[in-house]
């Protein structure tokens, strides 16, 4: 039979691009998109899309059962700043939605899960520079609680129930098709829409706070090796570390420089900072590699390129 993806939180920054390319993979029809809100005309028009509330155990075993799906990706979470500011609603459906795909697939109704992680999982007292898979994980924030408790729940439902999930820890993420939403690493989107808009940005994080980052491309490429790959290439079932390049807002600002030479940036660091105080600077991603074939393209100054030239008037 053919597979029939179901998207949930399809019309965020990761689900549109993730979503795009599925379509482009397995065919139009094949790939269901949901959200709890319309997305962008491109999403809306290539597909099937469906509103969906991912904490509405019977509204997504209809949908599910409707489209005979037999994948789900789970894009829809509450992200780092936003999730401070709404803990209990954060906590709600970023686990609740989970539990929902789990049991799903415990189930039988579904065979294979997508769900994504997040460096979030580390916290203040973990390695900071090349962050191993294993080790001190203490998060700090009410995401990063969540995607832990997560991470744990994937890995139990695997070992206890024989579910096929599989996960990555996304390091900050940057693209142009859609902007992020309520997360910490959302500076490094902005920053390019203000260099072209206006020629100078203001960054919520000090100038030299070095995060991971990765550019969308390099994201929805891991996404689908991931998926693809046999299951018992996946000896990970937590949640797998994965690198593309490290900077602080200064490099990327610099990096700019080189295209918008009057391009200014200045600081105004806020509540964000200890948040993103609290995550690593680079991680090691040799299981990923190892695995399942991992390997990044873009760096900052392709990454720079891409975003300048997409998003030019
Ligand atoms: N980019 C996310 C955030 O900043 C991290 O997963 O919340």
């Amino acid at each position: 039979m053919e597979k029939s993806i179901l998207i949930i939180g399809a019309c965020g920054q990761i689900g549109t691009e993730l979503t795009l390319a599925l379509r482009e993979t397995y065919g139009n029809d094949s790939v269901i998109a949901s959200d709890i809100r319309e997305g962008n005309e491109n999403l809306m028009e290539s597909g099937p899309f469906e509103i969906l509330d991912a904490t509405d155990y019977d509204a997504l075993e209809e949908v599910v059962a409707y489209y005979e799906i037999s994948e789900v990706y789970l894009m829809a979470a509450m992200l780092s700043a936003t999730a401070e500011k709404f803990p209990m609603r954060a906590w709600n459906l970023n686990m609740n939605s989970l539990f929902n795909v789990l049991n799903l697939a415990k189930e039988k109704k579904i065979d294979k899960i997508f769900w994504p992680s997040s460096i979030a999982v580390f916290g203040p007292n973990t390695p900071k520079e090349n962050t191993p898979q294993s080790t001190i994980m203490e998060p700090s924030t009410v995401y990063g609680i969540s995607k832990q408790s997560g991470e744990r729940w994937c890995d139990y439902y695997f070992h206890k129930f024989g579910v096929d999930v599989r996960s990555i820890r996304y390091p900050g993420l940057i693209s142009w098709k859609t902007m992020p939403g309520g997360g910490t690493t959302d500076y490094a989107v902005e920053i390019y829409h203000k260099a072209l808009a206006e020629k100078s940005y203001t960054c919520f994080l000090k100038a030299d706070t070095e995060l991971p980052m990765m550019f969308m491309d390099d994201a929805i490429k891991a996404t689908l090796q991931l998926m693809d790959t046999d299951a018992e290439n996946v000896k990970v079932r937590s949640s797998y570390n994965l690198s593309a390049m490290n900077f602080t807002p200064s490099q990327m600002a610099e990096s700019i420089q080189k295209h918008i030479t009057d391009f200014k940036i200045s600081y105004e660091p806020d509540f964000r900072q200890a948040i993103a105080d609290s995550w690593p600077s680079s991680i090691n991603d040799q299981e990923a590699r190892r695995d399942w074939g991992w390997k990044a393209d873009f760096d900052l100054e392709k990454t720079t390129k891409e975003m300048l030239e997409n998003l030019a008037p």
